[in-house]
């Protein structure tokens, strides 16, 4: 195994806040992804190397050894099971909660309610918790339409500023889980690439520690 490092990391709000991190840890890349197509980009260190993925993607990529490292979702993390991966680090960005939510001032309607969400998993397991069976409806995004058009009671989403849900007549109800972005480590490579990897991660770690909290 090459003592190189490929990093997975997927575009938009996770790759923009996790540059500074890997600028503290001297890692420049030499493409921007909002503007290049290429998935695999160069950067000012030879041997590492970034692969851009769809954010739900980069925890497979990093349990399959195709990518060293990455940076996921606590959100992502919780559907894909987090057993075959180390999660060394939360890097304290991109955070948000997991909430049910529904439209405003709607009682919960009785019998087995239907909840609409990209976060199939978390969800079963949040209303197992609670002991209610409720029908789960898969959904891949813009699940804040869903309870307006009839399609479900209730909504599993992100929540940051509240903005999504108020514009679409919705409101936060229950409080799922708090999420943040987290450094996983593909196993294999924590050991055989022992020195390289912690020492990114400790680089890392000291980005994180230095940064201004929200
Ligand atoms: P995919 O492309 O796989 O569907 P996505 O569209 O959810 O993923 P992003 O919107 O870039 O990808 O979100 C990446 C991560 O950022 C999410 O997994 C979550 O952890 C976090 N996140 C999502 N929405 C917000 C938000 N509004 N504020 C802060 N963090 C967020
Ligand atoms: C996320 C999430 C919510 C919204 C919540 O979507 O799926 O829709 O953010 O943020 P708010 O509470 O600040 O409004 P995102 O912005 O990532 O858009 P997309 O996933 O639909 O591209």
């Amino acid at each position: 195994m090459s003592k190189s490092l490929t990093i997975a990391l997927s575009k938009g709000r996770i790759f923009k806040e996790t540059l500074p991190l890997l600028a503290h840890a001297g890692i420049v890349p030499r493409d921007d992804p909002e503007t290049s197509r290429k998935l695999i980009l160069d950067t000012n260190i030879d041997d590492v190397k970034l692969v851009i993925i769809r954010a739900s993607d980069v925890p497979t990529y990093v349990e399959y050894g195709a990518a060293d490292i990455g940076v996921a979702g606590k959100d992502v993390l919780l559907e894909h099971g987090g057993e075959g991966l180390y999660e060394p680090l939360d890097l304290n960005i991109a955070r948000c909660r997991l909430m049910v939510a529904g439209p405003v001032g709607q009682p919960e309607p009785a019998g087995r309610m239907k909840i609409a969400t990209k976060f199939v998993n978390s969800t079963r397991r949040y209303y197992a918790g609670l002991g209610k069976q409720v029908e789960i409806i898969k959904l891949y995004g813009s699940m804040e339409l869903a309870p307006l058009v009839g399609l479900a009671d209730r909504i599993v989403d992100l929540v940051d500023t509240g903005n999504t849900l108020r514009a679409n007549g919705l409101e936060p109800l229950e409080h799922i889980v708090d999420v943040s972005s987290r450094l996983v480590v593909n196993k294999a490579s924590m050991k055989m690439k022992h020195v390289r990897v912690k020492a990114f991660i400790a680089q890392i770690a000291e980005a994180v520690a230095q940064r201004q909290p929200r």
